[in-house]
């Protein structure tokens, strides 16, 4: 069995999707993922860490997020953690076109699209607590689907 891990701590700006993104992807490289894999994963990492930084920390840089990535065999399990503000009704939250913040212009559709890009979606939240959200996907290589295409 093939196991890996990684912890990411940032500061809770913008500026800082993007290493969180391109440190989740730097760590499936040796999977080879087919690009459509590496497109959600940036899309599930980038809407859960704008959700911890807007939501979660009004924007407040000296607050920390955290990103924890294991590998075991082919398939990734992401943790996306802030320890902000947490949210009052997840049903809601999840309910597709909500947002609390309609001021930002924000489509209400994040944790709906994390959930459908992922294989399993869970999130925890508790009010001043903060906020938890778990993803794993299977990250199908590129090698794999040559090999499926060549099959058909
Ligand atoms: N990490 C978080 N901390 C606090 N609230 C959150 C968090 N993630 C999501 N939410 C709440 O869930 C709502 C829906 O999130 P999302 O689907 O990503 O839409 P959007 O970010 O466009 O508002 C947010 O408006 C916010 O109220
Ligand atoms: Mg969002």
């Amino acid at each position: 069995m093939v196991t890996n891990s990684m912890e990411l701590r940032f500061k809770a700006t913008l500026k800082n999707e993007s290493l969180a993104r391109t440190a989740v992807i730097s760590f499936i490289e040796s999977l080879h993922p087919t690009a459509e894999i590496v497109g959600e994963l940036k899309t599930i990492v980038s809407e859960a860490v704008s959700n911890a930084i807007i939501h979660g920390y009004h924007l407040d840089a000296s607050k920390d997020v955290y990103v924890k990535g294991d590998i075991e065999d082919d398939v990734l399990s992401l943790i996306i953690s802030d320890y902000g503000q947490g949210i009052k009704d997840i049903d809601l939250a999840l309910t597709p076109h909500y947002t609390t913040r309609p001021d930002l212009e924000r489509a209400g559709m994040g944790l709906t699209i994390i959930e459908s890009l992922s294989d399993s979606f869970k999130i925890r939240s508790v009010i001043n607590m903060g906020t938890r959200v778990m993803v794993t996907k299977k990250i199908v290589s590129a090698e794999e689907k040559v090999t499926d295409d060549v099959g058909q």
